[in-house]
């Protein structure tokens, strides 16, 4: 599969999911807009990237806790391309502990702030370059503690808030971008194995149905739901959890 006619905008991509995501759209041919909190860690995986020769990368500071860096993040990727077809709602910071006494009030507000309200601002500020494109998708990375009902993660209530808020917000947009052919697609893992692209764990992770989810099953699921043809709405994946 070849992404070359494909501009990606991801969010949170100084490491881990966001980091290996963009490592892998890129050597596929994407050209990738990515983000981190700080323009160094950004700027860290650009230079990764760069350095494997496929070049088409563009690094961005976005905090999603503040609503201008959102819109500055934005705005400087509209002065580079007139479209994206791919925004990847990654970011969000954990809280773990299952004591609502035990963290502070910023923790709280700023878990919220970066899952929940981050990524329906992030949306929203990119939402105009994505209906510019024929084939527009939206990818977020939610959680299975965003599903009703669930209790298994040791995630703080106020993370269950924020994964509990993104589903509410893709589950409405998915129909209302429905009309307007934008896919709406949502990921709901258990807690994955987090391999960098660049390290030797990545080829040698082992994926058997006995191991944890691998953060590439979950890129391959990513590649699978944005190359159906365009009457496709793949909304969802879910998760069988180890027992
Ligand atoms: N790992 C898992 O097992 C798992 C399971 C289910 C769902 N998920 C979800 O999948 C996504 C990626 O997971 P991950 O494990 O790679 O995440 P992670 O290791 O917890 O990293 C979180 C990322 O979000 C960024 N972030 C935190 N606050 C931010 C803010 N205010 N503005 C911008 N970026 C911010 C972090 O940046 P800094 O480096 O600056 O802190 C980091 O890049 C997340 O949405 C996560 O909730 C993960």
């Amino acid at each position: 599969m070849r992404l070359d006619d494909h501009n990606v905008v991801i969010t949170a991509a100084g490491r881990d999911f966001g980091r290996a995501l963009a490592i892998t759209l890129a050597d596929l041919g994407a050209r990738v807009f990515l983000s981190a909190r700080t323009l160094a860690a950004a700027e860290r995986t650009r230079d990764d990237i760069r350095s494997r020769g496929t070049g088409k990368v563009h690094a961005f500071a976005c905090d999603l806790t503040d609503p201008a860096s959102i819109s500055d993040f934005a705005h400087q990727v509209a002065a580079h391309t007139d479209h994206i077809d791919v925004l990847v709602n990654n970011a969000a910071r954990y809280l773990e502990g299952e004591d609502l006494l035990a963290v502070s009030d910023q923790d709280v507000i700023d878990t919220l702030a970066s899952g929940a309200t981050g990524t329906i601002l992030a949306t929203k500020n990119f939402l105009p370059l994505l209906l510019r494109s024929v084939k527009p998708d939206i990818i977020t990375m939610i959680s299975t503690a965003g599903l009703p009902g669930h209790a298994r993660s040791t995630a703080h209530d106020a993370f269950y808030s924020a994964k509990n808020a993104q589903a509410g917000f893709t589950e409405i947009l998915s129909k209302r971008l429905r009309p307007q052919g934008v896919r709406v697609i949502s990921l709901y893992p258990p807690d994955f194995d987090n391999a960098d692209p660049l390290t030797p764990d990545w080829h040698t992770t082992p994926r058997g149905p006995k191991d944890p989810l691998t953060s590439q099953s979950l890129i391959d699921c990513i590649l699978f739901a944005i190359s159906q043809p365009r009457d496709c709405f793949i909304k969802a994946f879910h998760f069988e959890e180890p027992s």
